[in-house]
C-alpha cells in the first residue's frame, strides 16, 4: 500500500484531512503532533508500517510492513456537546466490526474495546484524549488491525507469547483480504459511526458485547497493586461503564482503566 493507493482508495470520504507514512513511530503520536499544529476534525493518519506502535496500557503494538492497518482518526468534539469519553472509544471498535459485517464476518468487541473474530483479537483501539483545561479539545482514536495471516505470527516473534489469542482477517475469513479496501470500509463506517448519537452508539457496542451473560475474569491493577476476580458480564452502564454480577450476587460497574478481561476458558493466557 502506497500514498497514492491510500489516496485512491479514500476517495471522496469525507476527511478532514490525510497524511499518508509509508513507515512512521505511531500514527497517534503523527495525530497528536498534527493536532498541536491545528489538525482539523477528521484528519486522518494513516502508515503502511508502525516501528513504535502504541496499545493500552503501555504496552506495544506491532503494525508490522505489508501485513496491518494502522490508523489514527482527529475527533473534535462540537463544544456545545461534550460527551462522555466512552463515546469516542466505542466508534474505533463499532466501526472495524461493521467494516468486517460487510465482508460477511461476524465480528465482537471485547470490552472496552478489543475487536474479535472467531473469539480471537484482530484489531485493538487506542483512543486518547487531549484536553485544554477542563475542556475536551479532541480525542484521537488510533485502530491497529492484522489484515494478512502473517501479521499475528510477525507479532508473536517481536511480543513472545501474546496476552489474548491473536488472528487476523485474512484468516478469519479464509481468503486474503485487501488491505486498501479494508481501510477505506474502517474510515467510511467511522465517518458514519462518529455522525451518530450516544443512545445508537451505546446500543450498537451493547449488541456486539463478546461473553454476554458468560463468566468472565476481571484483573485489575491499581497503583501497581494487582487483583483478580470473576463474574458474569450483564451489559454496559448508559456511560460504557461494564455492568459485572459478581459470585454473591453483587452487581457493580467497572469504569475503564487498568482493568484486563478474559473469558473464564482462556484464563491462563
Ligand atoms: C491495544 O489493543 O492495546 C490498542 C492497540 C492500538 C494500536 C493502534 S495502531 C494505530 C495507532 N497508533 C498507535 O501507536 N497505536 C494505535
Amino acid at each position: 500500500m502506497d500514498e497514492q493507493s491510500v489516496r485512491a482508495a479514500l476517495a471522496g470520504l469525507p476527511l478532514g484531512g490525510l497524511r499518508y507514512y509509508a513507515q512512521t513511530g505511531s500514527t497517534n503520536d503523527d495525530a497528536a503532533k498534527w493536532l498541536a499544529s491545528g489538525a482539523p476534525h477528521l484528519a486522518l493518519v494513516a502508515a503502511g508500517e508502525q516501528t513504535a506502535g502504541r496499545g493500552r496500557e503501555g504496552r506495544t503494538w506491532q503494525s508490522p510492513a505489508g501485513t496491518s492497518l494502522a490508523l489514527s482518526l482527529v475527533l473534535r468534539p462540537a463544544s456545545v456537546e461534550q460527551q462522555p469519553l466512552a463515546r469516542y472509544t466505542a466508534l474505533g471498535s463499532l466501526a472495524v466490526c461493521s467494516a468486517l459485517e460487510h465482508s460477511g464476518l461476524s465480528a465482537r468487541i471485547k470490552w472496552p474495546n478489543d475487536v474479535l473474530l472467531q473469539g480471537k483479537k484482530v484489531a485493538g483501539v487506542l483512543a486518547e484524549a487531549h484536553w485544554n483545561g477542563e475542556r475536551l479539545e479532541a480525542v484521537i482514536l488510533g485502530i491497529g488491525i492484522n489484515v494478512a495471516t502473517e501479521s499475528t505470527a510477525l507479532a508473536e516473534q517481536r511480543e513472545g507469547r501474546l496476552r489474548f489469542p491473536a488472528t487476523s482477517v485474512s484468516a478469519a475469513a479464509g481468503r486474503p483480504v485487501e488491505r486498501s479496501r479494508l481501510l477505506r470500509a474502517v474510515v467510511a463506517e467511522l465517518l458514519a459511526w462518529q455522525a451518530r448519537a450516544l443512545p445508537a452508539i451505546m446500543t450498537a457496542w451493547q449488541e456486539r458485547l463478546a461473553f454476554l451473560n458468560e463468566q468472565v475474569r476481571i484483573e485489575t491493577d491499581v497503583s501497581g497493586k494487582a487483583a483478580s476476580q470473576v463474574g458474569r458480564v450483564l451489559g454496559l452502564e448508559p456511560d460504557g461503564s461494564l455492568r459485572l454480577e459478581l459470585a454473591d450476587g453483587a452487581v457493580k460497574a467497572l469504569h475503564f482503566g487498568e482493568i484486563r478481561l478474559h473469558p473464564l476458558e482462556t484464563d491462563t493466557i
